[in-house]
C-alpha cells in the first residue's frame, strides 16, 4: 500500500495501454471500468457484490450528494467511503455536467452556476471552489475539475467559448484543490468534435498540470463515429505518463474502441441502468429479457458467464421476475451486466499485456455477429 497517488504503465499494444493506479485506498487496474454509484449506492447492488464483479473503483456524484443527503452530513458521518460501506477508491464527478442535464432553472456566469434542485426546487450554487470543497468533504480519492459541457451538435463558437470557460475553471479548481497527498485532481478536456479546440484545451490543461486527464464532452449526441474520430487523436494530446479518463462511455463496443485508442478509465450508467429495465449485455450482444421468446427458455442468459444470474437461474425465471416487477430482477441483471463489463475489462488488460489486442478485438466482434441469441 502507498500513501501517494501514482500511475504506472505495465505494457502497451499499439496505442492501447495497461497499468495500474495506486492510491492509499487500493489499486485500480487499467483499463478500468467504474460502475456508477450516483447517490452513494450502485443501484440494486451491495458494495461487496460490486467488488465481486471485479470493480476496483466507483464513481460518485457531487451534484446528487450535495442536494441529498448533503456533503457536510456525509463528512460528519465519516465520509463517503464509510457512509456507503465501500472502502476502495472513489472518483467523484464535479457537478457541472449533472447541473446541465438534471437541474431546473440554471444561470451560468464566469463565477459558476446557480440552479434549482431537481429534488425539491431549492436554489444552489456550484463553482470550481464550492465543487472542490464538496468533493473534499465527501473524501473522494479522485476529484474532477469543475467544467461545463455543451450538448452536441452546437455552434463551434459556442463550443469554443464554453471550452475556454472550462479551462479558466480548471485553473481555479487546481488553485482551490491545493496540496492533498493521496488524493488526485483530474482536469477535463473539452472542445466538442473540433480538433483545434481539443488541442487548445489539452495545452491549457497541461500548462496547469493535473494528476490525470479526462476527455469530456463526448457521448453527448455526436454518435459513435464522431466520438471515435475524436479519440483517434485526443488521447495523444495528453501526457503519456498520466491516466486518461473518457467520461460517460459507454456501450461495450465503445469501450473496446476507446481502449484501442489509448483510454485508461471509463464510467457509464448503462450496465446498471439497463439491468433495471430488462436489458442484458452479453458476449453475444444485447438480450431483452422482456421478450416473450424467453418465457419457456430453460437456458441461462449466457452459459459461459459465472455470475449469480447465469449460474443459478434460467432465462424463463429472469423473464418471469422482470414481468412481475420483482426486485430480484434488477438485482440479477445488474449483477450480470457489471460482471460482463468487468470481464471485458480484464480481457482487454490481459490482451494488451500479451500484445494480442487485435485478436481479442476481432474475437469480440465475431462473437457479437453470431446471430440471434
Ligand atoms: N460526464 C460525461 N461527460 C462529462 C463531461 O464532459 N464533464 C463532466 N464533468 N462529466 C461528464
Ligand atoms: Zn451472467
Amino acid at each position: 500500500m502507498t500513501d501517494r497517488f501514482s500511475f504506472a504503465l505495465n505494457a502497451t499494444d499499439g496505442r492501447a495501454r495497461t497499468g495500474a493506479i495506486q492510491t492509499p485506498r487500493g489499486e485500480v487496474r487499467t483499463p478500468a471500468f467504474m460502475p456508477v454509484g450516483t447517490a452513494a449506492t450502485v443501484k440494486a447492488m451491495l458494495p461487496e457484490s460490486v467488488r465481486q464483479t471485479g470493480a476496483d473503483i466507483l464513481l460518485g456524484n457531487t451534484y446528487h450528494l450535495m442536494l441529498r443527503p448533503g456533503a457536510e452530513r456525509i463528512a460528519r458521518l465519516g465520509g463517503l467511503h464509510q457512509f456507503m460501506n465501500w472502502q476502495r477508491p472513489i472518483l467523484t464527478d464535479s457537478g457541472g455536467f449533472q447541473v446541465m442535464s438534471l437541474a431546473g432553472l440554471r444561470k451560468l456566469t464566469e463565477e459558476g452556476v446557480t440552479f434549482s434542485s431537481h429534488v425539491d426546487g431549492s436554489k444552489h450554487f456550484l463553482s470550481p471552489e464550492t465543487s472542490m470543497e464538496i468533493q473534499r468533504l465527501l473524501g473522494s480519492d479522485i476529484v474532477m475539475a469543475f467544467d461545463e459541457c455543451p450538448a452536441l451538435p452546437a455552434a463551434e463558437e459556442d463550443v469554443a467559448k464554453s471550452m475556454r470557460l472550462s479551462m479558466r475553471w480548471a485553473q481555479r479548481s487546481r488553485d482551490a484543490f491545493g496540496d492533498r497527498p493521496g488524493h488526485a485532481l483530474f482536469g477535463i478536456m473539452q472542445g466538442g468534435v473540433t480538433r483545434e479546440l481539443r488541442e487548445e484545451s489539452a495545452e491549457a490543461l497541461k500548462a496547469i498540470g493535473f494528476e490525470g486527464y479526462a476527455i469530456g464532452g463526448l457521448a453527448v449526441g455526436e454518435g459513435q463515429e464522431a466520438m471515435l474520430g475524436v479519440l483517434d487523436y485526443a488521447p495523444g494530446l495528453l501526457p503519456e505518463d498520466r491516466p486518461r479518463y473518457l467520461m460517460g462511455v459507454g456501450k461495450p463496443d465503445d469501450i473496446v474502441g476507446a481502449v484501442q485508442r489509448g483510454i485508461d478509465m471509463m464510467d457509464c450508467v448503462l450496465p446498471s441502468r439497463s439491468g433495471r429495465t430488462g436489458q442484458a449485455w452479453t458476449r453475444r450482444g444485447q438480450v431483452n429479457i422482456k421478450n416473450a421468446r424467453h418465457a419457456d427458455d430453460p437456458r441461462p442468459l449466457d452459459e459461459a458467464c459465472s455470475c449469480p444470474a447465469c449460474t443459478g437461474y434460467s432465462r424463463a425465471y429472469l423473464h418471469h421476475v422482470f414481468r412481475s416487477g420483482e426486485m430480484i430482477s434488477g438485482m440479477l441483471l445488474t449483477w450480470h451486466n457489471l460482471h460482463y463489463y468487468q470481464e471485458l475489462m480484464a480481457g482487454l488488460r490481459e490482451a494488451i499485456a500479451a500484445q494480442r489486442l487485435d485478436d481479442f478485438v476481432a474475437e469480440f466482434h465475431a462473437m457479437r455477429e453470431g446471430g440471434d441469441i
